[in-house]
């Protein structure tokens, strides 16, 4: 982009970002040797040690199917965290290597556990962790209600010295029906306090930013509404392919994988009344009052509000890059979407009328993540005359490529005459205030050790997303799919995707202009 830019400047310099320090616990993560656990999990608690954020009593057993030593465990993750770690420092590595453990168990026997609750005994002897122990799952959904049973069956729930916690990864079910039954087997053995369904969005700082960029300002609430807002468009754009997540990522595909989730909890921050507390239970019954007012999808709607694609061969950054199904463990005519597109409808007082479109890709032509809201253009073209090209006002709230919020406006350009052009007032999160932000799962860990909800999914609001989403993928399944590749690697996403906003005479942002060129 070429217009001017005003940066925004902070009055508060943060000479280190303070989080909240983790007090003693066990922490156990099943699917201890997987994807998540190397690519976020272990590099965030490397991170929280460095920093000083973890108690001295804090310990980690990393469970898995494979057969290893807690050494050649520990030697595993030191690899994946020192790829991933700027800065990576041998002794801070040593110390909490110390404290990693490993367990080799298969989750769906019982006596698994029984083994799991005997090594935690040995990590509380003499009571260093105070008998607290957070148990993550970092597991496929079909994994999900085995161990619950099994917890449940070994006494894990019921808490005695200390607490109990379980962290529940997403996708969390695939549909309604099995959302609802993994509500109902958690329920039976744990308190809702003790669940937290984690979506790592809600802990990134830009996501947080969101109500305090809402609700800490008199300047952007009043004109929040369908009087001024024209439209709101919610884009998940990755450069990405599915990678060696190919066999995960077939049976999901974007609509479950981006949209079910995190896009969903983006549209109900951007749409929310303000809470009347900022805590867990007002914060959430504002995000499900959201969900619940949005009408899942009759099948003739989900035909014309939602796009589909898949990508083919093409070209990122100059690199030629495979198609989805020639990617490993993907079947050479795989159906499974690698793009969705949505218009969702929120039908309440604050936004009838106003079509917030939803997007999210693999293998396009960058890394963009916004929600950007667009505002109706000026009731009166005083100066249309002169240039017509200034669009209407615009505010973009970015994840990615960089944390920011832009805000787009007209300004005369000095000299004779009228004439307009576009300028850009941009608040850079990181360069604002001058520090490396923490990683989602950083603040998320600490947040489940000190046992605040605030940025987990509540139960109903999980199932109110699959509410939503349930109807499109029935439909999907019926209905005449597209002709599968849809979209070159590394371009804009399939065509088919402005039928929706066209229908409205509406236009999906250009990626390349979203990420600056
Ligand atoms: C994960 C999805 O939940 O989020 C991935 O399973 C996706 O497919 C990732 O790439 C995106 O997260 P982020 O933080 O990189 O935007």
């Amino acid at each position: 982009m070429s217009e001017p830019v005003i940066r925004a400047q902070a009055d508060t310099h943060v000479e280190k970002i303070k989080l909240r320090k983790a007090g003693k616990c066990a922490l156990v993560i099943f699917g201890g040797t997987g994807d998540l656990s190397k690519r976020k999990l272990l590099p965030a608690l490397y991170r929280l040690h460095r920093d000083g954020y973890l108690d001295a009593c804090f310990s980690i057993i990393g469970v898995g199917r494979g057969e290893m030593t807690v050494a050649a465990f520990r030697e595993l993750m030191r690899d994946a965290v020192s790829q991933r770690v700027r800065d990576f420092d041998t002794s801070e590595w040593e110390e909490l290597a110390r404290k990693l453990d490993y367990m080799q168990a298969d989750l769906s026997q019982t006596e698994s556990y029984r083994e799991i609750a005997v090594r935690l005994e040995s990590h509380g002897a003499g009571s260093p962790t105070d008998g607290n122990q957070l148990f993550y799952f970092s597991v496929s959904p079909s994994l999900a209600p085995p161990i619950v049973e099994g917890l449940a069956a070994t006494g894990f729930c019921v808490e005695g010295d200390g607490w109990t916690r379980i962290v529940v990864e997403k996708p969390f079910g695939h549909d309604s029906d099995s959302a609802r039954e993994l509500n109902e087997t958690i329920a039976r053995s744990f308190d809702e306090s003790q669940v937290f369904r984690i979506d790592h969005y809600l802990g990134k700082e830009t996501v947080q930013n969101i109500l305090a960029f809402r609700f800490g300002n008199t300047l952007f609430e009043p004109i929040w509404n369908r009087n001024y807002v024209e439209q709101v468009q919610i884009t998940a754009a990755e450069t990405l392919g599915v990678g060696h997540r190919a066999g995960f990522y077939d049976g999901t595909g974007a609509l479950r994988d981006m949209i079910a989730n995190h896009l969903l909890q983006l549209l109900t921050l951007t749409a929310m009344e303000p809470p009347v507390a900022y805590d867990a239970d007002s914060v959430r019954e504002q995000k499900v009052q959201v969900l619940r007012s949005m009408p899942p999808m009759t099948a003739h709607e989900v035909i014309h509000r939602t796009a589909r694609g898949q990508y083919g061969p093409g070209t990122i950054d100059g690199t030629l890059v495979p198609g989805y199904r020639e990617a490993e463990r993907v079947a050479d005519d795989s159906v499974t979407e690698t793009f969705a597109a949505v218009e969702f409808r929120i039908e309440n007082w604050r936004w009838a009328g106003v079509p917030f479109y939803v997007r999210a890709g693999k293998r396009l032509c960058r890394d963009v993540t916004e929600i950007a809201v667009q505002f109706k253009s000026t009731p009166h073209t005083l100066f249309a005359r002169t240039d017509a090209r200034v669009p209407p006002n615009s505010i973009a709230i970015r994840l990615k490529p960089d944390e920011e919020i832009d805000i787009t406006f007209a300004a005369k350009v000095p000299g004779e005459g009228m004439q307009t052009s576009r300028v850009r007032m941009e608040f850079d999160y990181q360069q604002t205030f001058g520090v490396e932000l923490p990683d989602a799962y950083q603040t998320l860990l600490l947040d489940a050790i000190e046992g605040d909800a605030t940025l987990f999914t509540r139960g109903d609001e999980a199932e109110a997303q699959w509410a939503l989403i349930t109807p499109i993928l029935e439909t999907w399944e019926l209905a005449a799919r597209p002709e599968f590749p849809s979209y070159d690697a590394g371009s804009e996403g399939p065509t088919d995707a402005a039928r929706i906003v066209a229908a409205n005479g509406h236009v999906w942002r250009s990626l390349k202009e979203a990420a600056g060129g």
